[in-house]
């Protein structure tokens, strides 16, 4: 059988979470393939919240086995955290949850010296989530990491001392942080200790022996593509492959096994931290989006900043990642605007043009919107997508002919029944 992507098309925060819990049920494996804990995806299922980091969101679903994959970087103390909220909240996620021994470990000195980077980059810092990713993904292209796999070796201590060295070597070339490095070693020992409870595979032969059994896969992006190593609006980009083609290299599956690449996109546009954002609004309509939108992050809180939908940035990101289907979410954030625009086309360099340029870090772009009239009605008891308000239904029509693409389901709150196929 085949795998199916879910991820995000925008700067991340889509609502990729909810969707991925959403559609988990008709999947037999659900797969993170890149990021770590600088995701953060929101699920609300009967009332209740949660945010996973680094736990793949099939997590709530019974039947359904969760694969940490190899292109994933660990921490072990953010890791512990959340297995403890689902204990907490008596989901029984042990025998369902895999991690491979590739993946790639975040230890305390990642995070210090990501701290210490960033400090050092003063206005020009990219907003890191400052969780690590950026230093344990130079340690593993480096090829000075440690893996999962080797926190069973006899000598993990020997190889996490030379690590730590090396880092606090490096972390001299830097301005003088607060980091108390004695307190979070102690942490991460301990919660060594917890995630070696859970089951370490080999996830390459795990996921394709899973497929030869014709099982199904739903492989489960984080971050945005606009926040891809390759492709996103670099150097203010993660540090991975957040793109369709990073699940072939985080979890070992040939690209002929892709099918759907379904891309997330919200009805709006948002981005947090650092980098270029062309259709960002810095007026009262953009605090309105953030406020009516909750637009704070799910990992950090920032604030984050808003903007309306932009088309030649989703064309981009459609191709990159051959999306077959996209699924709008917070349209319901919409329901009070009187109008919406959509930026169809930039102009730059004194002409119009659809593509992204290269140099979009620090060229004036002005976005060219086609403007919509709003529906001005709550989406709050709808329950079929037939019943939305006529105005809202135009808005995704029209979106549907700018993207080219099938607009597949619409979501229209946090709640996993808030989603309507079309
Ligand atoms: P992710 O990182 O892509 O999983 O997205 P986040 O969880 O960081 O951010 C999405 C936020 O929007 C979360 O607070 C979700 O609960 C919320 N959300 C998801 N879908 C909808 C929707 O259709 N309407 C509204 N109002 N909120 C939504
Ligand atoms: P989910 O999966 C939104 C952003 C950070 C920063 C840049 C680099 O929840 O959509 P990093 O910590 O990777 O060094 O930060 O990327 N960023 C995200 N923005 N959603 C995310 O994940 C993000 N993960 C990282 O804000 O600008
Ligand atoms: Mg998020």
């Amino acid at each position: 059988m085949a795998v199916d992507v879910i991820l995000g098309l925008q700067w991340g925060d889509e609502g990729k979470g909810k969707i991925v819990d959403y559609l988990a049920d008709k999947y037999d494996l659900v797969c993170r393939f890149q990021g770590g804990p600088n995701a953060g995806h929101t699920i609300k299922i009967d009332g209740n919240k949660y945010v996973l980091h680094t736990i793949p969101s099939g997590i709530f679903r019974p039947e359904i086995t969760n694969v940490i994959g190899n292109g994933v970087v660990l921490d072990p103390i953010t890791m512990v955290k959340e297995m403890t909220v689902l204990e907490n909240a008596g989901i029984d996620f042990l025998p369902r949850l895999l991690v491979s021994r590739k993946a790639h470990l975040i230890v305390p000195t990642h995070r210090y010296l990501d701290a210490a980077s960033e400090a050092a980059k003063g206005l020009g810092k990219i907003g890191s989530t400052l969780k690590g990713i950026g230093p344990a993904y130079m340690d593993k292209t480096g090829r000075n990491g440690i893996r999962v796999g080797d926190l069973s070796a006899a000598d993990f201590k020997t190889r996490y001392q030379i690590i730590r060295e090396k880092h606090l070597g490096l972390i001299k070339l830097y301005p003088d942080i607060d980091f108390d490095l004695a307190a979070e070693e102690e942490k991460f020992f301990e919660s060594v200790e917890i995630i070696k409870k859970l089951r370490f595979v080999n996830s390459e032969y795990f996921v394709n022996n899973a497929l030869t059994e014709g099982k199904k896969i739903l492989a489960e992006g984080a971050q945005g593509s606009m926040l891809d190593i390759d492709f996103g609006t670099y150097p203010y980009v993660t540090s991975s492959n957040t793109i369709s083609a990073g699940v072939c290299s985080g979890l070992g599956i040939a690209p002929n096994k892709i099918r759907d690449v379904i891309g997330i996109a919200k009805a709006y546009c948002t981005r947090v931290g650092s980098g270029p954002f062309p259709t960002e609004l810095l007026d009262e309509t953009g605090e309105k989006l953030r406020q009516v939108g909750k637009e704070f992050g799910a990992t950090t809180g920032r604030p984050r900043r808003c903007g309306w939908i932009d088309i030649p940035q989703l064309l981009y990101t459609i191709m990159l990642n051959g999306v077959t289907q996209v699924i709008i979410t917070k349209l319901d954030v919409l329901d009070t605007f009187e109008e919406i625009s959509v930026a169809t086309a930039y102009k730059y360099d004194q002409m119009i043009s659809e593509e992204l340029p290269y140099d979009i870090v620090g060229k004036p772009i002005e976005p060219q919107y086609s403007t919509y009239a709003g529906w001005f009605e709550s989406l709050d008891d709808v329950t079929d997508y037939n019943d939305l308000p006529l105005k809202s239904k135009e808005y995704i029509h029209q979106l549907e002919k700018w993207l080219k693409t099938k607009i597949s389901m619409v979501s229209t709150g946090p709640e996993r029944e808030k989603l309507f196929a079309r």
